[in-house]
């Protein structure tokens, strides 16, 4: 299990869960590795099966280790449950229990195929792994990435409204590798009218990407007819709220299920003192201003005791890196912190310790 947490982090965190499998022999030797590549990627237990295959080694009669209950829905790619039945497995130890209702059910539709299936191995380390996107699971509401490209001195655009390009061409190749990922990039209404950007994802030579997220503007005031966030393929949206909350609601009524907070200073900031960011992505440009937009407005604290204390987060190619000339820093939300923990201790109890104690040791 430590080898399947481990495999997980190599994977982005986004509208699917990070999820790590690993295949042993009936000797407990390690025969493949699999994980979980984003939204529309193979599944971590189709990946394993599949390096499995292309190594040559046959499955049948094999045990997967799998972070994550394996799911037994049709949805960008096909039910897991089904690829390890298909695969001869014969048994099956995951760590947590998948929250989605229509995902559910793995575990049984393996058991009834005569699979062995046990749960609960390592399931507080499973369940931090992924801690944020089941607390956004059970609030209904899309995982909030918050991106930020500002100056050494925090500035995210100098005093005459100029922003383009603080960043390194790296770091902007790698901001717009992510908005081909995610399913909606949202801006406020400031953005819109001082810099009129396209917001689309794009590749180093400026075409278009083949996947585009949803555009999303939040605010009260009107959005120009002639503004090029509208576009002409539809992927537009208006959300006239300034209720972050609201603004999630509206995008997963709308199907978003990974939204990128892209700014400026006013959005960004609502939405960390609502505590509604699940991830932080800094880009860091070793240049300093001195004045013009602070990156972050008040938030409303007042003395260090209540400061947000962020966490190193290692996943998706690590916590700090360097692209060109700055840095690029990827934050975890403050555990505990009072928009998060209830939905954490509530998402707990869906596998109780006794009945995890109880697959792991009473077999099927
Ligand atoms: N470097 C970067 O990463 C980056 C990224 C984006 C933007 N920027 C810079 O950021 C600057 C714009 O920042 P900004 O703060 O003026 O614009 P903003 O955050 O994009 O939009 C602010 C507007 O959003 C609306 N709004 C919606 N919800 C709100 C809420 N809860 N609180 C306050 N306002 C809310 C308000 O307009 P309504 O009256 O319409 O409701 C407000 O005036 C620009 O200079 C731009 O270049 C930098």
């Amino acid at each position: 299990m430590d080898a399947a947490l481990a495999a997980a982090l190599a994977g982005p965190r986004g509208a699917n869960p990070l999820v790590g499998a690993v295949i042993l022999s009936p000797e407990g030797e390690q025969l493949a590795t699999g994980y979980h590549r984003g939204a529309g990627t193979a599944h971590a237990e189709a990946d394993a099966i599949s390096e499995a295959h292309k190594k040559g080694v046959d499955t049948v009669g094999t045990t997967m280790v799998v972070t994550l209950e394996p799911c037994n829905h049709v949805g960008r790619t096909g039910p897991c449950a089904q690829a390890i039945i298909a695969a001869g497995i014969a048994k099956v130890i995951y760590a947590v229990d998948d929250p989605h209702d229509p995902a559910a059910g793995g575990a049984r539709t393996l058991r009834s195929a005569g699979v062995e299936v046990l749960s609960g191995l390592a399931l507080d380390q499973a369940f931090d792994l992924n801690r944020d996107w089941f607390d956004a699971v059970a609030a209904k509401r899309p995982f909030v990435t918050l991106h930020i490209a500002q100056t050494l001195d925090s500035r995210i655009a100098a005093a005459d409204g100029t922003s383009q390009w603080i960043s390194s061409p790296e770091s902007l190749a790698d901001n717009h590798g992510l908005r081909g990922l995610i399913d909606a990039i949202l801006v406020g209404t400031g953005t819109v009218l001082i810099d009129n950007p396209r917001l689309t994802a794009r590749d180093a030579d400026g075409e278009l990407s083949h996947r585009q997220p949803l555009r999303a503007v939040m605010g009260l005031r009107d959005v120009p007819e002639d503004a090029s966030v509208r576009g002409t393929d539809g992927r537009f949206v208006h959300l006239p709220t300034r209720d972050p909350s609201e603004a999630l609601r509206m995008l997963f009524d709308q199907g978003v299920r990974h939204v990128m907070v892209e700014g400026g200073s006013s959005i960004l900031s609502t939405f960390l003192q609502a505590h509604l960011v699940d991830e932080l992505i800094v880009y860091l440009a070793p240049t300093v201003l001195g004045s013009g937009t602070p990156a972050l407005n008040d938030l409303g604290i007042t003395t260090l005791a209540d400061a947000q204390r962020w966490s190193w987060d290692d996943a998706g190619g690590g916590a700090v890196r360097m692209l060109g000339e700055d840095l690029r820093l990827h934050l975890r939300s403050p555990r505990g912190s009072a928009g998060n923990a209830g939905n954490v201790v509530q998402n707990k109890n869906l596998v109780s310790r006794s009945e995890a104690a109880e697959h792991l040791t009473g077999g099927h």
